[in-house]
């Protein structure tokens, strides 16, 4: 369902697709999680998809809900992993991921609750590792990721692995775990928390390892803000410093959609 004026480029060995605004980037990434989804139905009867949170994939998700609600999609044989919450939140509270998932997708499909797995952030800080690794092993144990969707964040960041000065190596391999937020997480999420002081400063996160392990990936882009870190993370080198620059090392697994405004720093944009 390709545009005559979208674009496509290969950019460090990912698929990118270039479409006209952040509408289109959303009604064509409901596409790809729609067709993730029934090909894993398909393979072996149940599909485990990876989600992401932030203003870019709400879209997503509503149009999603609406292909359920018009009987088209069915979550049924699907189970979940959401990227990253706040440490520590409620769930009952509305700046939470869960929360957030409750409100966009999970309390408008047909998923099971119980196979809708959203990082706890009640867990006590001395368990708090503990529970990050039992979230990466649960993984394993339902045969991995078949597919990840992702948001960047202004700093280059995915989940909440925010830049560092890591070895790549090191940083390809880091698991699910508690973090600090960088400044410029801290605000951007001024958005939700409403001032900087109420920003919750940690959280946990799905690790680079564990994105890397899906068996595909969709990296979503939209507005200006963003072009600078879409451009290093396609055109720069790999390196913690813009961990999405990252994705690199799974290049043939990576496919980004993004707008014209994210693209507006690649080559030709
Ligand atoms: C948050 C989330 C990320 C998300 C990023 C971008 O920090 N932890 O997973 O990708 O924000 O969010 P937005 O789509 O709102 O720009």
């Amino acid at each position: 369902m390709k545009d005559a004026d979208d674009r496509s480029l290969r950019l460090a060995g990912m698929s990118v697709i270039v479409v006209e605004n952040a509408a289109e980037v959303c009604r064509l990434a409901a596409d790809h999680v729609e067709a993730a989804i029934r090909s894993a139905l398909a393979a072996c009867g149940r599909a485990v998809l990876g989600l992401a949170t932030g203003a870019t994939p709400e879209a997503v998700y509503g149009r999603l809900a609406d292909r359920h609600e018009a009987g088209a999609l069915s979550f049924r044989d699907v189970t979940t992993y959401n990227l990253d919450e706040y440490y520590p939140i409620s769930p009952i509270d509305p700046r939470s991921y869960r929360s957030y998932m409750h409100r966009h997708l999970f309390g408008r499909v047909d998923l099971a609750p119980d196979r809708a797995h959203v990082l706890d952030g009640t867990v006590p800080e001395g368990f708090a590792a503990e529970h990050a690794a039992e979230f990466d092993r649960w993984i394993q144990a339902d045969g991995g990721l078949d597919f990840q969707l992702l948001g960047i964040g202004r700093n280059g960041h995915i989940g909440f692995n925010e830049p560092t000065d890591l070895p790549v190596a090191e940083s390809l391999r880091l698991p699910t775990r508690l973090v600090e937020l960088h400044p410029v997480t801290r605000a951007d999420a001024v958005r939700e928390f409403g001032s900087i002081e109420a920003v919750i400063p940690r959280a946990l996160t799905m690790g680079v390892g564990t994105i890397l392990s899906a068996r595909s990936i969709l990296s979503l882009a939209t507005g200006p803000r963003k072009a600078e870190a879409v451009a290093a993370a396609l055109t720069g080198p790999m390196t913690s410093a813009v961990p999405a620059s990252l994705l690199q090392s799974a290049a043939d697994r990576v496919i980004w959609i993004i707008d014209e405004p994210a693209a507006g720093l690649l080559p030709g944009g």
